[in-house]
């Protein structure tokens, strides 16, 4: 059977920009005999629209049950005032509980042809090609108790960071798995100078590294000296394994790094599956940008170098992920530009189609 993919554009820009993975997934199927069994359904805003939930049992059953899912984005202006119980993002919250999406891959990868779009200096991210590792589904996010209670006569807020042990060990072994696919080079970031949480998370990577993977260069980081780092020499690191709370930082302030948000994908994994893939769902980074949904302005790569990501995660095609990723970069040093990577110094932008052309091309 060919592996199977599931595809939810979701709203605003989500259905442009995958409209041109669609192109993608076509040409491949064309030109290199790797053919997928595609279906297409609902999230989001959308699928509220015509369901009254944006996501719908069928649709949650079918993400189950797939190799992988592609989704757009999700939400806009006119959800802005639903019960949260049926917001868009309710969709993907979701997929990623039910699915089990505890590692959140994001890269930080810095196209040489937009290196002055970096808030830093050219020489410090030209070429950066690095990966962080968000604990996803556990933390202070989800952490018991919580809530906002009275305490005398003021009000106090509470969370609790809370991880157990086998939390930590997955995604600790699926950061060192991805090392060894890489440069073998992973470092971990917590606080264990002042969080018990830090210090379950230093021991527990360090153990799982020693028994499983010591063949893989670990070093330890306090979270915050991990920023300053990441902003002062990036290239020092390749993974970087974190929890949920400092990941969401340090992810974000990666992204930064490397220019637009039209040119950041990411995956999210959970365990392997009966056929050995991991469950996993791939998403550009942003968002569903009502600001020019409709208009052919959206830059498609993002969600195109999600493809790309799905290529190489779940279906070990790195050959072919490569050669996805090595388009873009040929076209991004060709000079083409969507409105959102034009400098300063003007020049005419591509439309979202004419982008996919070019990739394809
Ligand atoms: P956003 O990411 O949609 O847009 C931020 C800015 O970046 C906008 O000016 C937009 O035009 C630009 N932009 C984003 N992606 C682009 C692309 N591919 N090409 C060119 N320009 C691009 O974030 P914003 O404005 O905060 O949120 C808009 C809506 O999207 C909200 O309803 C929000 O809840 C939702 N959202 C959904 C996410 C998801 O589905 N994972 C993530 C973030 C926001
Ligand atoms: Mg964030």
């Amino acid at each position: 059977a060919n592996p199977s993919l599931l595809i939810l554009p979701g709203d605003g820009i989500g259905p442009e920009v995958m409209a041109e993975v669609r192109r993608a997934i076509d040409w491949f199927g064309a030109k290199r005999g790797l053919v997928f069994d595609v279906s297409e359904d609902l999230v989001g805003g959308c699928a509220y629209d015509a369901h009254g939930t944006p996501l719908t049992d069928e649709t949650m059953a079918k993400a189950q049950e797939v190799d992988a899912v592609l989704l757009g984005a999700v939400g806009g202006p006119k959800y802005d005032k639903l019960d949260f119980s049926v917001k868009p993002e309710r969709g993907l919250l979701r997929l990623r509980k039910e699915m089990d999406l505890f590692s959140n891959l994001r890269p930080a990868q810095c196209f040489d042809a937009l290196a002055d779009f970096s808030s830093l200096k050219r020489e410090v991210v030209a070429g950066l090609d690095i990966m962080i590792i968000r604990e996803l589904t556990s933390g202070v996010y989800f952490g018991e108790p919580r809530g906002i209670h009275k305490e005398g006569n003021e009000r106090v807020g509470i969370n609790t960071q809370r991880y157990t042990e086998s939390e930590i060990a997955r995604v600790a072994r699926s950061a060192f798995e991805l090392a060894r696919k890489r440069s073998n080079k992973v470092c971990s970031m917590e606080k264990a100078n002042v969080m018990e949480s830090g210090i379950l998370w230093r021991d527990v990577v360090q153990e799982v590294h020693d028994a499983e993977y010591p063949d893989v260069e670990l070093s330890h980081m306090y979270a915050d000296a991990g920023a300053m780092q990441l902003t002062r020499w990036p290239k020092q690191f390749d993974v970087i394994v974190t929890d949920n709370l400092f990941g969401d930082l340090l992810s974000d302030l990666a992204a930064m790094l490397t220019g637009s948000l039209g040119m950041l994908p990411s995956a999210s994994l959970g365990l392997p599956m009966a056929n050995g893939r991991p469950k996993a769902l791939y998403e550009p980074v942003h968002g569903s940008a009502p600001d020019i949904a409709g208009q052919g302005k959206a830059n498609p790569i993002a969600c195109i170098l999600s493809f790309a990501m799905a290529l190489r995660y779940s279906f070990d095609e790195g050959a072919n992920a490569d050669l996805l990723e090595g388009a873009v970069q040929t076209v991004l040093a060709d000079g083409v530009r969507t409105a959102d990577l034009m400098g300063p110094d003007g020049g005419t932008p591509v439309s979202t189609t004419e982008m996919g052309d070019a990739i394809l091309a």
